[in-house]
């Protein structure tokens, strides 16, 4: 059998160079011995870490959760269920889930300080950036989370931070309509409560309706991780120097308010309704065909064919649309995603729709407003941060991330006073981009 080796030959200097394949990839650091770095803008095929958590076959259109395939936990599991999966790796025994539920339900409760620093911002704060701030200022509340070394902490971390983001998500909304904050009420289930927390008013029990407290479990699963995104590359960077998970929980829930990446799918409900109706969906492709836009929940750097996730949401909403009656969106999204699909620019690029595509029209069916689109997104991915982070904290190979950079920059230059300095230099285009 040939040997599991890649040789390089640097026709500079003639030297030649075996370097070991494990796992289909090639260490970066063995090019050094080459006096060469691999560049590679945006990581585009560039393995950060080895990891457990999930796994996507994006030209076959799979997702898996350590294992399992998406389909069937959006099936059989509940979101708590698959946070224990994703955290801990195997799923949970029924006594092991029991305490997992108990251990989650204990830590949904804020402290009262917190409710008083969300009170501080402004009543038109977009709730993503309440979230980002009160789950960072959460660090000032459990000093001995710096301890991320220790099992403990961790486990403990990871409770609170599941039990306390929609709590946190929630509070977010009320502020946002100066309406009364509602406690958690922890004999619902997960969704059940955050449901509970955003819309009860004066009854003395909110109860969910069923079918849209399970449409919102499923999408939480949906959400729950998708192997090094954005945000999650984001979580590991920051967790690499030690800082506490809450701070880091914050940074990757900012990389997340992007609207490449977790508000895609409040884009996608602003491009819906603008569109406004099917006749004028041709117009809008154009748009996106000569550049102008693109067009939002289409399009992924990991899926070549249709979004696993996608597939899932699309059958949902017809369940909730038999609730809430059926968003006009659903049309229009539905005819955008026949157009695209049958054009060439589409089809080339491999541009099918993804999560965010449908997401959108069923939270609004579900009256969850706009803004907080994010903001679920963030809370069920939480576990999926958490998982993420953990396995870091574990990797003995994992040291701080410090990439390299291709330095494109002046020489040295001599300082000249101010004086002494005429017009001429750099333009200030040229570092900010054109006007
Ligand atoms: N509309 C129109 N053209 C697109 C789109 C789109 N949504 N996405 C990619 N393209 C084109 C792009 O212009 C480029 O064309 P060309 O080769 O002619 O320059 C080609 O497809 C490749 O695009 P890219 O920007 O190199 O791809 P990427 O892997 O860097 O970007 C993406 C991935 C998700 C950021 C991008 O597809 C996008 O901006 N989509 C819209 C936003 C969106 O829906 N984001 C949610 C992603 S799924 C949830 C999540 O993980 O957050």
């Amino acid at each position: 059998m040939a040997a599991p080796t890649l040789t390089v030959i640097d026709n500079r200097t003639g030297k030649k160079v075996d370097l070991p394949i494990e796992n289909g990839a090639i260490r970066a650091t063995d090019l050094a011995q080459l006096g060469i770095v691999s560049y590679d803008p945006a990581l585009i095929n560039t393995a950060a870490c080895k990891s457990k958590v999930s796994y996507i076959d994006g030209e076959r259109g799979i997702l898996r959760y350590r294992g399992y395939p998406i389909e069937a936990l959006a099936e059989q599991s509940s979101f708590l269920e698959t946070a224990y999966l994703i955290v801990k790796g195997e799923l949970p025994t029924t006594s092991h889930f029991r305490m997992w539920q108990h251990n989650i339900k204990t830590h949904t409760l804020i402290h009262e300080n917190l409710k008083h620093f969300i009170e501080g911002f402004r009543y038109d704060a977009h709730p993503m950036g309440i979230l980002i701030g009160t789950v960072g200022a959460l660090s000032t509340f459990y000093p001995e989370a710096k301890h991320v070394l220790d099992l403990e902490s961790r486990r403990m971390q990871t409770r609170r931070l599941i039990g306390k983001m929609p709590t946190m998500a929630a509070f977010a909304y009320r502020h946002s309509r100066g309406l009364p904050y509602v406690y958690p009420d922890n004999d619902l289930s997960y969704t059940g409560n955050f449901l509970s927390m955003m819309f009860r008013m004066t009854e003395l029990k909110y109860r969910p309706d069923p079918v849209l407290e399970n449409a919102l479990d499923v999408l939480f699963i949906l959400h729950a991780d998708h192997e090094q995104n954005c945000s999650t590359t984001t979580m590991r960077t920051i967790g690499s120097s030690l800082a506490d998970p809450y701070v880091a929980v914050a940074g990757a829930a900012a990389a997340l308010a992007g609207p490449r990446h977790g508000s895609a799918n409040e884009e996608v409900v602003h491009m819906l309704h603008e569109i406004g109706s099917k006749d004028r969906v041709p117009a809008l492709i154009k748009q996106v065909k000569s550049g102008e836009r693109r067009l939002m929940g289409f399009g992924h750097r990991v899926y070549k064919n249709y979004d696993p996730r996608a597939k899932i949401i699309k059958r949902i909403a017809h369940q909730v649309f038999e609730v809430t009656g059926k968003n006009p969106l659903i049309d229009i999204a539905l005819e955008l995603e026949r157009i695209a699909l049958e054009d060439e620019y589409f089809v080339s690029r491999r541009l099918y729709p993804n999560v965010d595509f449908y997401s959108g029209i069923i939270y609004e069916a579900m009256s969850l407003p706009l803004p907080m689109f994010p903001v679920l997104f963030a809370i069920a991915r939480t576990s999926g941060w958490m998982a993420q982070w953990a396995e870091l904290i574990l990797d003995e190979e994992q040291k701080i991330t410090r990439p390299k950079q291709v330095y494109v920059g002046y020489d040295e230059r001599n300082y000249v006073p101010l004086d002494q300095r005429r017009d001429g230099g750099a333009l200030e285009t040229e570092v900010y981009g054109p006007l």
